[in-house]
Parts: structure tokens; sequence; C-alpha cells
């Protein structure tokens, strides 16, 4: 299978996820240090009008690895899009010095936008409070290798709302026919749109807003942070900031192979304490961002 451009999960069907992760699974020994020339002579770009941590260094990490090599346009500051080049423009260009795009932009559809003038695949490392379907992929992954994607039982909890990676994953998850909870203050609902899109497909979703009446009856506790960059006035993030936090006290509830997971990065929703319980995942799934990267930048690239 050959990817183009990986703009959103509504695109991809569970085949195709399903063939990203097995070929995922054939990646690790090479994420974990195995030589490989796969992408030997590839050039990768990665454009990120937003920070990142994960997304942008096991995007590099991942084609360093394959043999491959990045070019990164830095900060913006640095760049000519403060002399005021547009996006289209930016992406044509770049076009013409990589084979494939790695970008990360605040505005929504902004992906989808740049793989209009692209002709080189677009791999959407986050849209604003859109989509974010590398983190999904690495997320089902993670699932698949700590716990199982058949039968499960997942509470989604946090910023539901601005949190591009549970609006990712929730389509996902639709396709996998989990039972889905969605754990989020009043204010910080998933958007009815997705919702909407869910019940569609048949998935079977409640609400609460609060983790201590779910936490037994899940597999899969998914935190996210609070995404304060998106609040547009201050005082709105104040009323929510704090208003999870996994605790010890809290898993004494747990089930027995309950796993943990967060896309990170985390701030104060996750107690530290809790990274040393059989719970917790989320450092796992940061490597796990290697492997499953490795596959899509393969795919994207290797037969071009
Ligand atoms: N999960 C994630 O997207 O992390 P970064 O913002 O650090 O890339």
């Amino acid at each position: 299978m050959m990817l183009n451009h990986i703009i959103s999960m509504k695109d991809f069907s569970r085949d195709e996820i399903d063939i990203i992760l097995n070929r995922a699974k054939k990646f690790e020994p090479v994420a974990r240090g195995k030589r490989s020339n796969l992408l030997s002579g590839k050039i990768l770009a990665t454009l990120f009008y937003e920070p990142s941590t994960r997304t942008r260094l096991s995007f590099e990490t991942a084609m360093k690895r394959l043999g491959g090599e990045v070019i990164d346009l830095g900060s913006i500051e640095t760049s000519s899009i403060v002399k005021g080049e547009n996006l289209a423009d930016t992406i044509r260009v770049i076009g013409n010095y990589a084979d494939s795009i790695v970008l990360r932009h605040p505005r929504e559809g902004a992906a989808r936008m740049a793989s209009e003038f692209s002709k080189v695949p677009i791999i959407n490392a986050g849209d604003g409070a859109g989509h974010h379907p590398t983190q999904t992929l690495l997320d089902l992954y993670t699932i698949m290798r700590e716990s199982s994607l058949s039968n499960l039982r997942i509470a989604l909890v946090g910023d539901l709302k601005y949190g591009r990676t549970v609006h990712s994953l929730a389509y996902a998850l639709s396709l996998y026919h989990a039972d889905v909870t969605l754990v989020s203050p009043a204010q910080l609902k998933m958007p009815e749109v997705i919702k909407k899109d869910l019940k569609k497909k048949g998935a079977v979703v409640r609400e609460t807003t609060s983790i201590e009446d779910i936490v037994e009856e899940v597999d899969v506790l998914y935190v996210t942070r609070i995404q304060k960059e998106r609040f547009p006035d201050p005082a709105e993030y104040q009323k929510v900031a704090g208003v999870y936090r996994v605790t010890e006290e809290l898993l004494k509830k747990a089930c027995e192979n309950l796993i943990i997971m967060h896309p990170m990065p985390r701030v104060d929703e996750i107690d530290p304490a809790v990274d040393r319980t059989k719970f917790a995942r989320y450092f796992e799934q940061s490597f796990y961002g290697v492997p499953v990267r490795m596959a899509l930048l393969a795919m994207a690239m290797e037969a071009v």
C-alpha cells in the first residue's frame, strides 16, 4: 500500500490502518537502532509553525534511522514566512527540495489546503484544534502492543473540545467498535459534529464529567492536557485548569490490566507518582511514535 497525503483519520479504512500497524511492528528493531538504508537518498522536510518535541523529533529519528535525511524549516522567525510568504507558496517551494513534508500549523484545515498545492506527500502533524492522524496511529499501535484493540473499553479524558489528538482518535476507535467514554468538563466536550459522525458510524459513546465514576470500567485511560493556548479568553482557561488529576489513590479502583496513555506533554493531569505504577504507558507510547512514523514515511516515499 502506498500512502499519498496523510491529513485526517476520516480518510482511512480499518484495513489500511491495520496494514500500517503491522508494518510498524516490523520497524521496531530499526527504531531501536538496527541499521536500515530503506530511505537512503530521500529527504524529509519538517515545517512546524507551532511548538513540538515528540512529533518533530520522532519523525526526524524515524527518517534518519531509515537512512534518509531531514531538512527543517527551523523557527518561523528566521524563515521567509515573516516576510509575508503564504503557506501555499512555501509548500510549492519546499516540494522542490524534499520527497515528503511534515506540517504542523495552528490553523484547522491548513494541512488539507497544503495538500492541494503539494506535489509531494503532506503529512499532517497537527492542524490547530483539528486533527493529528500520526498521533492516532501511534496511539492505536500502543494499544495493540500494550493492551488489545478487540473489545476495547476506553475513556478519553480532559480537553475534548480543543484537543486534536482525541478528535482523530475518536474517528479511528469507531472503526474498531470500541466502547468509548468521553470525560470532560461541560465547557470542553467533544464537538457535536464529531459525536454525530461517530453515531452515524454506529459507535456507542457515553459522556460524563467524572473520572472516578468510570475508572473501574475501562481498559485504557487516555488522558489529555487542557489546551491553554487555544482558549480565546484566559479567564475561561482558569476555570478548568487542573480539573482532572490521575493519582495513585484514584487508581486503587482501576482494572488490573488498565493502561494509562497520554499524547504528552503533560502538565499536571497525571501525578508523577503514577509513572512508577504498572499502569503507566505514556513513555512507551512516545517511543512507538518512531516505528509508526517509519511505516508512514516508508509507505509515502520508498517506491516514489
Ligand atoms: N503528542 C505531540 O504531538 O507532542 P508534541 O507537541 O511534543 O509534538
